[in-house]
């Protein structure tokens, strides 16, 4: 993997092929964009989790497209190589093509981003065909839609039985169909998930699928462990933020309040040379 070369969708394609796994991870600010762009993520996502990490909501529902150029925005300062991608929030592109190619448009007209992605299978193959049609790449997004929450009943594993599993391989044919570039798994049994994966020709990303996917996808902040009350099955937190950044808010308080900072080395005096 080229660490220095800009990705585009063309590159996942090739990757698919070279049977490279493609990295893709969340990011919704300029500091942690930079962080991961530096780390050499293939893909970053500006999810509309930014609901349920960044502004403390229960579900991704309430997420704005406001809210989301505005994130992706901030991303894109920072973001050098990784392929930009921005989650169309619920409400932004169900009410018909029109309103699907009118915010496909502005996501990446005032965002920066490179492609847009939605959530849906055979009931969006015709919203993606129309975004596709106006040359924005979509990537598309099913097993687990969390913008359906309600009418799925929470957020369960999909394709346990025989009946799912048809609409899932159903779904995934009609995404790559409709010309989408990739297609998120989330929540697919690890069985369905390699099926799918093996029977198209655009990259599949898993996000609790299992390891036959041709890539994988986390939230930043779930993997950082920066929320302490979000502990999912499907996360590997390969750090402990919250503590980490606890930790260091206590020492600040506490040398504070025993006049321990700031030192000299902090300060500025009339006299430059002192306090060196
Ligand atoms: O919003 C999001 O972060 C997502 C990923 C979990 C794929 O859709």
């Amino acid at each position: 993997m080229d660490k220095k070369k800009k990705l585009t969708i063309l590159d996942l394609a090739e990757m698919k092929l070279r049977k490279e796994p493609i990295t893709m991870i969340t990011a919704y600010d300029y500091p942690f964009a930079k962080i991961v762009d530096d780390a050499g993520i293939d893909i970053i996502l500006v999810g509309d989790s930014v609901g349920t990490v960044v502004q403390g909501v229960a579900n991704t529902l309430p997420v704005t497209m406001e809210e989301m150029v505005y994130h992706t925005r901030l991303v894109n300062r920072a973001r050098e190589r990784a392929l930009l991608v921005f989650d169309l929030p619920f409400m932004s592109y169900q009410e018909g093509l029109e309103q699907a190619r009118r915010n496909a448009g502005r996501a990446i007209k005032e965002s920066g981003a490179e492609a847009v992605k939605l959530e849906g299978g055979a009931n969006m193959a015709k919203t993606i065909e129309a975004i596709v049609n106006i040359d924005i790449p979509v990537m598309a997004h099913i097993g687990l839609t969390p913008q359906s929450v309600h009418k799925l009943g929470g957020f369960r594993v999909q394709g346990r039985d025989e009946q799912k599993r048809k609409k899932l391989i159903e779904d995934a044919k009609a995404v790559e169909n409709a010309g989408a570039f990739a297609v998120v798994l989330e929540l697919v049994t690890c069985e369905v998930a390699k099926e799918i994966t093996e029977m198209l020709s655009i990259p599949t990303i898993g996000i609790g699928s299992g390891i036959d996917c041709d890539g994988q996808v986390l939230v930043l902040h779930d993997l950082l462990g920066i929320n302490p009350g979000r502990k999912l099955k499907m996360v590997k937190q390969y750090a402990n933020v919250y503590e980490i950044t606890k930790k260091a808010v206590e020492e600040f308080c506490q040398e504070v309040r025993e006049r321990k900072f700031p030192t000299p080395e902090h300060t500025f005096y009339l006299e430059p040379s002192k306090g060196k």
